[in-house]
């Protein structure tokens, strides 16, 4: 069995914090046990209360330091919130992850205007407003920070199929734009933003799909396999990490190939 994180060395995220959205459920969970695994402390973010409550327990008895925020990123004030926690219960946020998003996939004329409103407000409005919380944390931090937003390659090749529609697809794109965007504006400074293109990733958000689906859609990739939360985690460790120190404004396709289709 891989071990993903094994490239890592054991506590080298210690006495640094991770702030993770979307940290209920797949590629944020995983990424929450993955920085958890190697001494981050962690604030896991999430509009599921009840899955907040079960992981950060579960990862509590590791011995890890957890903190649970419920927060809806689609609500500014509710992001605000969040980060006034983070202020007075945290010396600093060094990373800063997003993985809350919601997928869709309806065809062109079932999506009204509230669809992609709705869509939007969470998957790009909820990003940016995260990162800008985040950035103004991080430029008081002599250290800086890192930040990895979560887009897809979806927002590469564009959705419009069975499992992501227009407007998902479009969010991701933007989300893509958006990186690119900040990074720019952040040059010179010590805060680094990345982003990172997952492929069609096997996690709760595809529970829906029909098992002979998910079998077309490994069969269709050049690995055959579906991703997994943990191939993204150990990606978002890398894009945290010094190792990482003068990737910047990326986007880094972790995808099974599917990019080069
Ligand atoms: N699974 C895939 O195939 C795939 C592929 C490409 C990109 N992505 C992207 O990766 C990221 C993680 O996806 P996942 O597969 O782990 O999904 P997931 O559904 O397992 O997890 C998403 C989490 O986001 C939370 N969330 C949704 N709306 C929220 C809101 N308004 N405020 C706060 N939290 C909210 C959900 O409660 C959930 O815990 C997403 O940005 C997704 O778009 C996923």
């Amino acid at each position: 069995m891989a071990q993903p994180y094994a490239t890592f060395a054991d506590n080298c995220y210690a006495g640094r914090s991770v702030f993770i959205t979307g940290a209920a459920s797949g590629m944020g969970l995983e990424t929450a046990r993955a920085f958890a695994s190697k001494g981050a402390e962690v604030v896991m973010a999430d509009r599921d209360e009840a899955g907040l409550d079960r992981y950060g327990a579960e990862l509590r008895q590791t011995g890890a330091r957890i903190h649970t925020v419920t927060v809806d990123v689609g609500n500014p004030e509710s992001i605000a919130g969040a980060f006034a926690y983070c202020d007075a219960n945290l010396a600093r946020i060094d990373n800063l992850v997003t993985c809350a998003a919601v997928i869709t996939a309806k065809r062109i004329f079932e999506q009204d205007w509230a669809h992609w409103h709705r869509v939007l407000d969470v998957n790009l409005l909820g990003t940016f407003f995260t990162v800008q919380a985040a950035v103004k944390r991080m430029l008081e931090n002599p250290d800086g920070g890192n930040i990895v937003c979560t887009a897809s390659d979806a927002g590469v090749h564009g959705g419009g199929g069975l499992i992501a529609d227009t407007a998902y697809a479009a969010s991701k794109a933007a989300t893509l734009s958006m990186v690119k965007s900040v990074a720019r504006e952040l040059a010179g400074k010590k805060v680094r933003i990345n982003a990172l293109n997952p492929g069609p990733t096997d996690s709760p958000m595809h529970s829906h799909i029909d098992p002979a689906l998910k079998d077309r859609i490994a069969g269709n990739l050049p690995m055959r396999r579906m991703g997994r939360p943990d191939d993204m985690a150990a990606a978002i460790l890398f894009l945290c990490s010094d190792a990482a120190s003068f990737t910047y404004g990326a986007a880094l396709d972790v995808d099974g190939g599917s990019m080069f289709r």
